[in-house]
């Protein structure tokens, strides 16, 4: 296969969105980029498409929080890529938290996509980069992830439980010289929030944050907030009190835009 001689990436959620706007981005930049979703015919037509271009991408059929599916399709990415330089682990789900009926199943998913899978996804990869000693780990959080907000707990907690893990972690690898991201954007167009029936503030198109988020990796920022101007926006939003909160989020509450496919 053709393309050219880069620093070896694997990419999990690469299907849509964020990471496969990523994947397209740095295929053009070099990487050789290893693609891993559920959905197998995404992910083969977006390798052809990067194959196309001149780029080398390699894809696998994988479910992050299936812990012995999400490594064994990891190990097989790395086998293809030789190797392996930097993880992304963007692979993530949304839906409101709701009351009646108290929708615990969907609380369960996102817990084990958005943290659970990035940590079997980091388990993947940890042995070879501490044995090369060196490597990077980059984990896509959000900006949600910094308040509990009323109708999005189980995302917040999913989120704020990825940015301490990620936290501890960068501080522990940095004797390994494995250099450790946390990412946290504000709303991006892509089919997670695609459902939003209400006008999401400074909102980017994806391939806008994949830009954003390649230049904070290749820049090792420690955790990128983005845009400033959301960012700014959550701070301000943890200094209200409750009662602002609740009735500024009321209206969101009676009607939460639900996800197209159910989380589980
Ligand atoms: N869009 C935003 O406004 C926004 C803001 C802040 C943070 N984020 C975060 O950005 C990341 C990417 O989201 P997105 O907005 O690009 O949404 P998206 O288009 O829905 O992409 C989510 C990706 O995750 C994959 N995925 C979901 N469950 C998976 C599983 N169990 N195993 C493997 N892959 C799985 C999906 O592919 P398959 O369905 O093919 O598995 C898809 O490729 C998420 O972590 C999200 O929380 C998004």
């Amino acid at each position: 296969m053709s393309g050219k001689v880069g620093k070896k990436a694997i990419i999990t959620g690469a299907s849509t969105g964020i990471g496969r706007a990523l994947a397209v981005l740095m295929a053009r930049e070099g990487f050789q980029v290893g693609l891993l979703a559920r959905n197998s015919q995404l992910l083969e037509t977006l390798a052809l498409e990067i194959r196309a271009e001149g780029g080398t991408a390699y894809w696998a059929r994988g479910d992050v929080k299936d812990r012995e599916n999400a490594l064994a399709s990891m190990k097989s990415l790395m086998e293809e890529l030789g190797g392996i330089d930097l993880l992304i682990a963007n692979a993530g789900l949304g839906a409101p938290t709701l009351i009646d009926p108290f929708n615990v199943a969907d609380q369960e998913a996102m817990i084990r996509v958005n943290l659970l899978g990035v940590i079997y996804s980091i388990e993947a990869v940890l042995p070879a980069m501490v044995n090369q000693g060196h490597g990077q780990i980059a984990a896509v959080s959000s900006l949600a992830g910094f308040k509990g907000l009323p109708g999005e707990s189980g995302y917040t907690a999913s989120k704020s439980g990825l940015n301490t893990f990620m936290e501890g972690l960068r501080i522990q690898l940095r004797p390994k010289n494995i250099k450790v991201n946390t990412i946290c954007p504000g709303f991006v167009k892509t089919p997670m929030t695609a459902v939003n029936d209400f006008k999401m503030p400074w909102v980017m198109e994806a391939d806008e944050a994949a830009r954003r988020i390649l230049k904070g990796i290749q820049r090792n920022v420690k955790v990128l907030r983005f845009p400033w101007q959301t960012s700014l926006l959550m701070r301000l939003i943890s200094w209200l009190p409750d009662w602002v909160v609740e009735k500024v989020m009321r209206d969101y509450n009676q009607n939460p835009p639900m996800p197209k496919s159910p989380l589980t």
